[in-house]
């Protein structure tokens, strides 16, 4: 285990590093943003906004820093949330992003959310263990193709 890893839900003196976490996570699996067909820079901007209005994130704390962050935002027809984490290299592996899909689940469950999603590559397996670890199961495959 990570030592003594904390959890809180972020606060806006937390943006700069969620923006940096939405950022990795979206660098280690480009095709994710190509499917909303944005910008990265707009991809995050709009993913950060989904969070300040209908959603929420909690950061995961090592000695007073921060080691990753889950954000929850709502899903294409409103009445789910989606769930997208990142953590930090040094710590992986380690039960952190376990601890903040925990942390959330908690959470969505209080604000009397029904059901959550996650959306992330095939190749990801290390986000599809962990979201199976937490009681997600796969609904669809998708399949898709640039045509430009
Ligand atoms: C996915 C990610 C958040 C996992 O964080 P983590 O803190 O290392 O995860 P945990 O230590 O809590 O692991 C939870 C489970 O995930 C699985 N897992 C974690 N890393 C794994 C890996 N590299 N390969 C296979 N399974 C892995 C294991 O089943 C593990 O459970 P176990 O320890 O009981 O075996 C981290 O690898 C990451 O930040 N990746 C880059 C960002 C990303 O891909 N985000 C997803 C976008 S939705």
């Amino acid at each position: 285990m990570a030592g003594v890893i904390d959890y809180r839900l972020a606060s806006s003196s937390d943006e700069t590093y969620l923006k940096s976490a939405i950022e990795a996570a979206y660098h280690e699996y480009p095709r994710l943003i190509a499917l909303g067909g944005a910008t990265l820079d707009l991809a995050v901007e709009n993913v950060l906004e989904r969070i300040a209005e209908e959603g929420f994130a909690h950061v995961a704390l090592q000695d007073a820093k921060i080691v990753g962050a889950a954000w929850w935002t709502p899903d294409d027809n409103g009445s789910e949330l989606s769930v997208a984490y990142y953590v930090e290299q040094e710590v992986r592996k380690q039960g952190v992003a376990t601890g903040l899909l925990e942390a959330g689940l908690t959470e969505a469950r209080k604000r009397g959310v029904v059901a959550t999603t996650v959306k992330t590559h095939p190749d990801n397996l290390a986000s599809i263990a962990l979201a199976r670890k937490l009681g997600f199961e796969p609904v669809v495959s998708l399949l898709r193709q640039d045509l430009r």
